[in-house]
């Protein structure tokens, strides 16, 4: 059982947020970006070493091309402006999902940004980006190897070791996965909360991992050998 604290987060409802604004979906974006800094920030205070965050599924590329182009130069911009700050409060940056699609500049930018920040320790922060789950599990068991973990971890996440997530909150109103992490949230505890992204911050945070602490985790085995087997309390 790991003993990292893993949140992964569906980041949804930045279209939303600004139509309800009577604004471009970009404004949105870029507020959603905002509130990832807010997030990363705080997520230390609540006991969280890992935090997974959802920011451009596979099938979003399928969205106008305007919009895809707005989100990746966003990438761009937000690994260009947050890996100093990353460095200074020890935030190690990892980037999961497809690279091959992406542009050589974006690419070259998560490989700095990864580099830079290889030894920090205070929060690991994964973005997933082109990432599909199914297709990763797909493309895993394709390679036909032995040792399927061991080719989940190459194609899904890089040099990282598949992490088990505990708490999977999905913001946006929606009530669904959209393909993401799911061989990793077998057991997550999910929550769903109507909040849009951007408003999404320190405070919806800390309702999510309170809620996350009121569950009762089991795995499957009746209760008291569940909290052997580690229940999280942050
Ligand atoms: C989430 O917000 C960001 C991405 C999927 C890239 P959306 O862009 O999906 O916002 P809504 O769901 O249209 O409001
Ligand atoms: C899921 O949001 C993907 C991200 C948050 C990056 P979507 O807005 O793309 O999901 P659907 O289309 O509502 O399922
Ligand atoms: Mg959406």
């Amino acid at each position: 059982m790991q003993s990292t604290f893993h949140v992964a987060i569906i980041m949804d409802g930045n279209g939303r947020w600004a139509t309800e604004r009577a604004r471009n979906r970009t404004v949105g974006h870029r507020a959603g970006a905002d509130a990832v800094r807010r997030v990363a920030e705080a997520a230390p205070d609540f006991g969280i070493g890992l935090l997974t965050l959802y920011a451009f599924s596979s099938d979003n590329w399928m969205r106008p091309r305007g919009e895809v182009e707005t989100l990746m130069s966003l990438f761009e911009r937000f690994l260009r402006s947050e890996t100093a700050r990353c460095v200074e409060s020890g935030v190690r940056m990892n980037i999961i999902g497809r690279r091959d699609r992406l542009s050589p500049s974006l690419v070259r930018l998560i490989e700095s940004s990864e580099a830079a920040t290889r030894d920090c320790t205070a929060l690991r922060l994964r973005i997933a980006i082109d990432y599909s789950a199914r297709d990763a599990i797909v493309r895993a068991a394709l390679r036909d190897e032995t040792d399927f973990r061991a080719s989940l971890t190459a194609a899904i996440h890089a040099d990282a070791p598949i992490e088990d997530v505990d708490l999977l909150i999905r913001t946006g109103r929606e009530k669904r996965l959209s393909d993401f992490l799911l061989f990793e949230a077998a057991y997550a505890e999910l929550y769903f909360t109507d909040c849009l992204w951007p408003d999404f911050g320190r405070d919806e945070l800390s309702a999510a991992v309170h809620e996350f602490n009121r569950r009762k985790r089991r795995f499957g085995r009746v209760e008291s050998a569940a909290m052997e087997h580690g229940q999280c309390t942050t």
